[in-house]
């Protein structure tokens, strides 16, 4: 339909397509709100061994909290040691019996990423849950970089979480079932990947009335979905399933590094829509646990419910040129 309208109409287009998304959203978090998720029919995870990135604050830190309260073992990943501490600390407040571990990871360092996979390996041969949830939201109009030069959205959402992903993937086989949750967003929908320019170096004039400023974020989210789709597809067959999800807007520290007028859209978002922390941990959780969905590899998900719209953009072709394109920055 896009191709049909011609390239004047074309911005129209973009915001209508835009506001569909926002009242579509406005509309399922509200039902997510009020009824929650009917059947979640949970698996067991007491004695189970659960990776969170990001887990010392957010969404990451409930999911970690929850699974620890279900009795699963938790393996904290975080890159500032002290907020991580923090983080168990409170946890422990809550659950004293809880089996917490804090190992460092900084996702935009591929050697931390590498350090902390080998720790991890000589200490847990079977990992049963993997949950990619750390991510950042930088609303600066410059493209900024990571330690190996990566467009840090791209390099932090991305790439660190295809490269830990797979160097765990024998430890997540030799759990099986196992399950990989990656963190996504609806914004996914609404991002101009380009797999020729991964790290937007053709990037120009951002500015925040297009939302433009926003690009190279929603762009990583795509990445995170695709990411899924093809690991799913290489997955099958294993025992190890994965699934892609958005938590809906939460009011986390995500939006740190907004500027003023990104700032204002946030919160009036979170005010319409705002999903409270426990139930966007449900959501990760579904996806985590639920027997609902245990045969659905590769799919993405919001509040419990496969989330079409975001489906039918994840091409199997982009998938797997992605996968490669990943393959080869992160060296493997
Ligand atoms: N909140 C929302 O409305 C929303 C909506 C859609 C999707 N999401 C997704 O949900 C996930 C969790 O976000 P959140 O809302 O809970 O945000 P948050 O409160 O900002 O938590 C993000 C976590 O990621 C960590 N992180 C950032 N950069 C990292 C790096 N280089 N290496 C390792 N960890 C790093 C942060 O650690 P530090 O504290 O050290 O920075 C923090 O623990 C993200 O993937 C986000 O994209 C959130």
């Amino acid at each position: 339909m896009d191709q049909c309208i011609s390239m004047s109409l074309k911005p129209i287009w973009h915001l209508i397509q835009k506001i569909i998304i926002f009242l579509e959203a406005l509309i399922d978090s509200t039902s997510f709100k009020i009824f929650g998720i009917s059947e979640m029919e949970e698996d067991p995870v007491a004695g189970k061994i659960a990776i969170v990135t990001g887990s010392n604050c957010g969404i990451g830190k409930q999911v970690a909290r929850d699974l620890a309260e279900r009795g699963a073992t938790v393996i904290l990943a975080c890159r500032n040691l002290e907020a991580g501490k923090q983080a168990m600390n409170e946890i422990k407040q809550d659950i004293p019996d809880a089996k917490l571990d804090l190992v460092r990871l900084d996702l935009a360092e591929l050697a931390s990423v590498r350090k902390f996979a080998a720790e991890i390996k000589s200490r847990y041969p079977e990992i049963h849950l993997l949950i990619n949830n750390a991510g950042l939201c930088s609303y600066k109009k410059e493209i900024q970089k990571t330690a190996d030069g990566f467009e840090l959205h791209m390099g932090v959402n991305h790439l660190g979480h295809f490269l830990l992903t797979n160097l765990l993937l024998d430890n997540l086989k030799a759990g099986a079932p196992s399950r990989v949750v990656t963190l996504s967003s609806t914004t996914m929908t609404i991002s101009h990947l380009k797999l020729d320019d991964l790290m937007m170096e053709t990037f120009k004039n951002p500015t925040v009335f297009t939302g433009v400023s926003r690009l190279p974020y929603n762009n990583s989210k795509m990445a995170n979905a695709l990411f899924t789709k093809e690991l799913g597809r290489r997955l099958e067959g294993t025992g190890v399933t994965v699934y892609t999800l958005c938590p809906g807007i939460v009011n986390t520290e995500v939006f740190r590094d907004s500027g003023h007028f990104e700032n204002i859209i946030a919160k009036t978002c979170i005010a319409l829509t705002g999903i409270p922390l426990a139930k966007a941990s449900l959501s990760v959780l579904y996806c985590a646990l639920s027997r609902k969905c245990e045969h659905e590899s590769g799919k993405f998900y919001r509040f419990g419910q496969v989330y079409r719209r975001a489906n039918r953009l994840l091409k199997l072709k982009d998938a797997q040129e992605l996968w490669e394109k990943s393959l080869q920055l992160v060296g493997l």
